[in-house]
């Protein structure tokens, strides 16, 4: 977002809670559709993503015991999706601010926002030990689910939609080279699992656990066994390594209508988020701030309010129909707690249909790639 204002020639200030140290480690999404890499582009931050993201072509989906490719390119005119680590991305955008000399605050805490609703809001923050207030004409609330700026809008302004599923995910690190070039996901009578990297050396997977998972009923051998187990085909190997982090990830659905209360105006996390199957949460948080961004831009050249009025309206409709195709990949793939054969044989049918059916496959592989226009 202060990228793309700074390109415009809009100053900010970014507030970050946390140090830089933790955000450039912390291990988050790591699929990029082709917009979001477009945008990196853009933006200048494309360099490294270039050099060292992986470039896929499809993924595979995995049930019953054998493996059918999606093939992206050949269904969506040559759109791909790109992997590349989160905290990549993170560190290119923190390098690029830091260049253009405007201020990044890490470790500003106590933050507060207040006088939205009127034309000069304000931002109070500590940092550096000392207390801070800021006048500014507008807040992006680019603050994440727990963030404070949703949960500082006045009741009743906001719509919540929500959904928790009965599953989560755990989440492993490895050092070990992927053991396929694409994407794995597996649908198995003991739950999902997800075969994904990070780099040649590095292998992200994922096992579907209980929400209440404790990560001590996990030692390193289980992961590996049940991973085996879910994954495993005959004459294919999982390739195994030391784990360098583990975690549990909870899946949920949430959105609030509308995105911004007077010039407190949300995007990402903050508004919306997504179960994790099919990976758009960070891509949306980018199509929003390109969104924001723009609008913002328009209003200071000339004083237009009109992309402003649009934002949460043009934003929603990608945020719901990026909320349907999580839902949709989460309910194809997962084990249903408490489900029968009858949700069993209805998740066969919808998978051997996204496998076989080019109509099928090309919906799925539009959604996954990043819809151009929604
Ligand atoms: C990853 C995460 C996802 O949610 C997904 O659908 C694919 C890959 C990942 O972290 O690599």
């Amino acid at each position: 977002m202060a990228q793309l204002l700074h390109l415009e020639g809009i100053d900010s200030v970014v507030l970050e809670d946390r140090s830089r140290e933790y955000v450039e480690q912390r291990i988050r999404a790591g699929v990029l559709e082709q917009g979001t890499v477009d945008l990196l582009h853009e933006i200048g931050v494309g360099e490294r993503l270039g050099r060292e993201g992986l470039v896929h072509d499809g993924i595979e989906i995995q049930f019953a015991g054998e493996r059918h490719r999606i093939d992206f390119a050949s269904l969506t005119g040559g759109r791909r999706i790109t992997v590349y680590g989160q905290q990549e991305i993170v560190k290119d955008l923190i390098a690029a601010r830091l260049e253009t000399g405007r201020p990044l605050h890490f470790e500003a805490n106590r933050v507060q926002v207040d006088e939205f609703e009127s034309e000069t809001p304000v931002v109070r923050f500590r940092h550096d030990g000392e207390d801070v207030e800021l006048r500014c004409d507008f807040i992006a609330g680019c603050d994440g689910f727990r963030g404070v700026c949703r949960d500082s809008i006045p009741a009743g302004v906001l719509r919540t939609f929500d959904r928790e599923y009965p599953f989560a995910w755990l989440g492993i690190l490895a050092a070990a080279p992927p053991s396929n070039e694409e994407l794995i996901y597996a649908y198995h009578e003991r739950g999902f699992a997800l075969h994904s990297m990070r780099s040649p050396t590095l292998t992200r997977l994922y096992l579907q656990v209980r929400p209440d998972e404790e990560l001590t009923e996990w030692p390193d051998e289980r992961i590996w066994d049940e991973l085996e187990h879910r994954l495993g085909l005959e004459g294919w190997t999982l390739n195994t390594g030391e784990i360098l982090e583990k975690g549990v990830t909870e899946l949920r659905s949430f959105v609030v209508e509308p995105m911004q209360c007077g010039r407190l105006i949300l995007a990402g996390d903050a508004a919306h988020i997504v179960p994790a199957t099919g990976a758009k949460g960070l891509n949306l948080a980018v199509a929003d701030v390109r969104l924001l961004a723009s609008a913002i831009a328009a209003w200071y050249r000339n004083g237009d309010v009109s992309l402003l009025e649009r934002y949460s309206s043009d934003a929603l409709r990608r945020v719901w129909r990026a909320e349907h195709f999580s839902w949709f990949m989460t309910s194809m793939l997962h084990r249903l707690e408490g489900g029968d054969e009858f949700d069993v044989k209805l998740q066969l049918a919808q998978l051997a249909y996204v496998c076989s059916s080019e109509k099928a496959a090309a919906s799925l592989a539009e959604n996954y790639v990043g819809l151009e226009h929604v």
